[in-house]
């Protein structure tokens, strides 16, 4: 595997392997590898000739007061982690070998499907993500593109982006791989302290029942999101930011659970912020939920 820091060498290693005849597969992250990272890059070389990841901590997604000089690097365990799932090259270049210019003054920004959800919280985040995205897209021209389904609304965003530019890009999204007590696996899970840890396996339990409600028959969508929040109104720790009901697909709020839709969750947990999904399929009166894969179980479905 190649660790490589600038753009100028990515884009010919990515031009002398298509030349080559092989497809380019692109996973885009921030570091700090866990499972969920390393399933990406098992589906990635499970599909593709030629793997890149991209490790860039990207600044335009942090807004002010959010945690871009907290966020956990570790470089040296990272390259371990890539080489070990047959990565073939390793994208981790500077801030200034990304964007030499400062902060782009070209945005991608995709209208309603950001608002709402995580982008109340977060105003500017999915224009960063969206624009970060974007440059990849370019800069490697992959085949495949894969995204964990725990940033649901980042991978809906993502896709809404590549249809509307017309991107000659697949984007795959990937099972959301969690903890075996429920815990969906965030770099940022990294922030709790022990106490905190025992607790944040509330949002996915929450999650759970209200499916339950779903499969006893409820329908109503502000009843099922506020079985969620009544979960956790007594788990004091955890400071609900919130709890939403949408279409799967193209994220609209819905009055009622009926075909795909999303139930998805965020909260703080001491310097975490936490986000959780489940997506629920009601089908002539039948219910299957996904809720994504335990860690281990992930390697065995690629197998
Ligand atoms: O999901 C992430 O890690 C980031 O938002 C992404 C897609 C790598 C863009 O910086």
């Amino acid at each position: 595997m190649k660790v490589v820091e600038h753009v100028a060498e990515l884009r010919e290693h990515c031009e002398s392997a298509r030349r080559a005849g092989h497809r380019v597969g692109l996973v885009p992250t921030m570091g700090y590898f866990h499972a969920g990272h390393r399933s990406l890059m098992r589906a990635a070389r499970a599909h593709d000739d030629f793997v890149v990841v991209t490790l860039f901590v990207n600044p335009t997604q942090f807004g002010p007061n959010e945690d871009l000089s907290a966020y956990p690097r570790d470089l040296a365990a990272d390259v371990s982690v890539a080489i070990e799932a047959g990565v073939d090259i390793l994208f981790a270049p500077s801030v200034d070998e990304m964007d030499p210019g400062g902060p782009p003054r070209t945005k991608v920004h995709v209208a309603e499907l950001t608002e709402g959800m995580c982008g109340a919280a977060r105003p500017t985040h999915f224009d960063g993500v969206t624009t970060v995205v974007a440059k990849l897209f370019s800069i490697v021209g992959p085949c495949r593109a894969y995204f964990g389904r725990k940033d649901y609304q980042q991978l809906a965003v993502v896709r809404r982006m590549t249809q509307d530019l017309n991107l000659p890009v697949e984007v795959v999204g990937c099972p959301l791989v969690r903890e075996p007590d429920g815990l969906a696996m965030s770099s940022r899970n990294a922030y709790l302290t022990a106490d905190e840890r025992a607790v944040a396996p509330a949002l996915f339990a929450a999650l759970v029942d209200a499916v339950a409600t779903v499969r006893a028959g409820e329908r109503d969508a502000r009843a099922v999101e506020r079985r969620v929040a009544d979960a956790l109104a007594h788990r004091r720790e955890i400071a609900l930011e919130y709890v939403e009901l949408r279409g799967a697909a193209s994220l609209e709020p819905l009055t009622r659970v009926d075909g795909e839709v999303v139930l998805a969750v965020a909260g703080r947990l001491g310097r975490a912020r936490l986000i959780d999904n489940v997506v629920i399929q009601v089908v002539d009166g039948r219910v299957d939920a996904d809720l994504g894969v335990e860690v281990g179980a992930d390697e065995v479905l690629d197998a």
